[in-house]
């Protein structure tokens, strides 16, 4: 039997119950896209840091080959290269860089997850990828990032998509999920009919849904507008973001 659970806020889970097992950390918007555009455009790492001064002072050590990203209240960082939005991060402004890296959320559920096996990214922009990884896998925990300790409707969709993939596409043992599993898959199968998923209606179908949403409403009132399409870019970054504990990057390898 494969088991797969959902955490819809990082609280809801206790670090030591991740302990080996295979974390998908969600923040779709926008952290987790963010860092799979950052690494699809050529970065050499992202390292993520939770306090703004811990994220300059390890950019400090880095030397000047470091770039400052993140957020704070959805906005850029005073002194920092980047902020969130994932367009910011193209292969001119980021190939071959370290991007020091500091969210609200992403950035704390990625701590959450210290004692994870394997820490990987998940967004829409990498779906189809992620979840032919986590075909292979018998332990699966996607940990949502939510905002401020709120439960956010986009983090629990992808959720919802991700098991629709990897539970549903794979023949295989069945599968055990949690309670918020189940209700992560059928927000998502409210949420995005079934009758789009195949057709180029399909991003279009995500980038209504997470307008809807609190996050996408907050990313629309700050002029983050753009975002939103590109965080629903189903698959635009065929990557596997992994988080390694040892050297604290995320990397593609
Ligand atoms: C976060 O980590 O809280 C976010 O990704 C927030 C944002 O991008 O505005």
């Amino acid at each position: 039997m494969q088991e797969l659970r959902v955490h819809l806020l990082p609280a809801l889970v206790d670090p030591a119950d991740l302990a080996g097992r295979t974390v998908v950390v969600v923040d779709v918007l926008r952290a987790t896209t963010t860092i799979c555009r950052a690494l699809q455009a050529g970065a050499a790492c992202v390292v993520p840091c939770l306090e703004i001064d811990e994220a300059r002072e390890t950019a400090a050590k880095l030397g000047p080959d470091a770039l400052l990203g993140g957020e704070r209240l959805g906005r850029r960082i005073e002194g920092f290269h980047f902020g969130n939005s994932p367009s910011e991060y193209t292969a001119a402004a980021v190939a071959d860089r370290t991007v020091v890296f500091t969210t609200t959320n992403g950035t704390r559920a990625m701590r959450r997850a210290a004692q994870a096996g394997e820490l990987l990214m998940g967004a829409f922009v990498n779906l189809s990828t992620l979840a032919k990884h986590l075909s292979q896998r018998q332990a699966i925990d996607i940990v949502c990032a939510g905002t401020n300790g709120a439960i956010t409707f986009e983090d629990a969709l992808f959720a919802g998509a991700l098991i629709e993939r990897v539970c549903c596409s794979y023949v295989g043992p069945e599968w055990q999920w949690n309670d918020q599993a189940r209700l992560a898959f059928h927000s998502w199968q409210n949420a995005v009919p079934a009758s789009v998923r195949d057709s180029i209606r399909f991003p279009v179908a995500i980038s209504m849904a997470l307008r809807e949403c609190q996050g996408g409403r907050n990313l629309i009132a700050e002029g983050f507008d753009a975002d939103i399409d590109t965080a629903a870019a189903i698959d635009a970054c065929g990557v596997l973001p992994r988080l390694d504990q040892a050297t604290g990057r995320i990397t593609l390898r």
